[in-house]
């Protein structure tokens, strides 16, 4: 109708003939032809999709590798909260309002650049942003956001996967291939010429849900209490003294001698409490691995005007490390340092870095006494927190120890 009213009018302009009109019409008629060529393919290719969405779901009720079940579908729209839970295996809805769901059109915006450049989300954000916290994240927001049904599958199947610890080994691979395989299915890549694209987009995925299995594997640590009648906890600790005081033989496992590396009493298991063992694993590695380093804090520790309790302010460092890895502040350092999946060793190492730096930044504070160490402490949070608001910060763990 609308195509052949505007149709009619410009014929009518070009009966009229004079040169200017004739002018127009031509420089109109390739516009308005672009112009409906682009409507006409855009309205078509909603069709497709939406069908497509069915279909999607009807393949993931048929795939083994997803199992059946119900699935949280966030609202299509970022603005709207509410969600709606849906049952693949019935194909309705349980709860919730998902009524859009299947209609859900692609963005103008994100089919233009689709047909533009003939590459995805995904792809653009692979090829196009550096490799690290940059493209991780913005990989991973591009997932959280998917609109597909199998993509949303993939992606909560990956995170209890994570969650159970089970991103590991053999299995690891396996899921990885998995989820390659479905996230090429569904965007439509040629995986042969697309090849740079699988390996960036896996590393992606290995930033992602290793992090997440970090954070599990560190809060399993935490809730495990020190326990003297396993004999590993307690070699422990002897291996804290002896890396820290090679040269005091501690004369017995329940000894004043624990106050001088900081410890509150003479049996330091009532100090870890609320970090459990990730407090003294944390401690262990940082007098074992950066010996040099962690004898310098030490014996800043117990400097006469700004000392304070080693062990007790480094336990305190790590609920600190704890809570940046836990709410996701320290993706940015962890992404940006690792070439695969992030192991616990590199949980160690970012607490020996903030271990070392608050020492640094306590001594450089010149305290009046230990009641300031609230105040310091949270001033060093804000600093690193602002450090690692900045996308390309990589905290450079090798030590410099400068004697003091
Ligand atoms: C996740 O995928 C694995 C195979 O990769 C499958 O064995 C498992 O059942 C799936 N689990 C869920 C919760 O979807
Ligand atoms: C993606 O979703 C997970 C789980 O809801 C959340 O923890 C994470 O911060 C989100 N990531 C981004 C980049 O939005
Ligand atoms: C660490 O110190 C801060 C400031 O004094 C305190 O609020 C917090 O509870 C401490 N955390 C642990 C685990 O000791
Ligand atoms: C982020 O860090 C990089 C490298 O350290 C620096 O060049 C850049 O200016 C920083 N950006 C902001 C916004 O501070």
């Amino acid at each position: 109708m609308v195509f052949k009213c505007l149709h009619h009018s410009i014929c009518k302009l070009g009966r009229s003939s004079n040169y200017s009109t004739k002018m127009a019409k031509l420089t109109i008629f390739p516009i308005m032809a672009v112009l409906m060529v682009t409507i006409v393919s855009y309205t078509s290719s909603l069709m497709p999709d939406i069908l497509l969405e069915r279909e999607e779901t009807n393949e993931i009720q048929n795939n083994p590798m997803l199992s059946p079940g119900r699935i949280m579908v966030p609202g299509p729209l970022e603005t709207e909260k509410v969600a709606c839970q849906f049952d693949i295996v019935k194909r309705e809805k349980i709860s919730g309002k998902c009524e859009k769901l299947g209609a859900a059109p692609v963005s103008f915006l994100k089919w233009i650049l689709r047909k533009t450049t003939k590459l995805c989300e995904l792809q653009r954000i692979c090829y196009g942003m550096p490799s690290g916290c940059s493209r991780s994240q913005a990989v991973e927001y591009s997932l959280n956001y998917s609109k597909s049904l199998e993509i949303k599958a993939m992606t909560s199947n990956l995170t209890t996967i994570a969650n159970e610890g089970r991103f590991n080994g053999r299995n690891q691979r396996t899921i990885l291939e998995k989820s390659v395989m479905i996230v090429l299915q569904v965007k439509k890549i040629n995986p042969h010429i697309h090849r740079q694209f699988i390996i960036s987009f896996t590393r992606c995925l290995e930033h992602i849900w290793g992090y997440q299995q970090l954070i599990h594997e560190v809060e399993t640590l935490r809730l495990l209490q020190f326990d003297s009648s396993v004999e590993e906890h307690e070699n422990k600790l002897t291996r804290l003294w002896t890396a820290l005081q090679p040269d005091v033989p501690l004369e017995s496992r329940i000894s004043r001698q624990w106050t001088d590396i900081g410890f509150q009493g003479d049996d330091p298991k009532t100090d870890f409490r609320g970090m459990g063992l990730l407090g003294l694993d944390n401690l262990v590695f940082f007098a074992e691995e950066y010996t040099e380093a962690a004898r310098h804090v030490l014996s800043h520790s117990q400097h006469p005007q700004f000392g304070y309790s080693f062990a007790i302010v480094g336990i305190n460092i790590t609920s600190m490390a704890y809570n940046l890895l836990k709410d996701g502040a320290a993706k940015t350092h962890v992404y940006n340092t690792c070439k695969s999946v992030p192991s616990m060793r590199i949980f160690h190492q970012f607490y020996c870095y903030l271990f070392y730096e608050f020492d640094r930044f306590w001594i450089e504070s010149k305290p009046k006494n230990v009641m300031q160490f609230s105040y310091i402490r949270n001033e060093f949070e804000n600093n690193i927190r602002d450090s690692l608001s900045n996308q390309s910060t990589v905290f450079n763990i090798n030590f410099v120890v400068n004697t003091v």
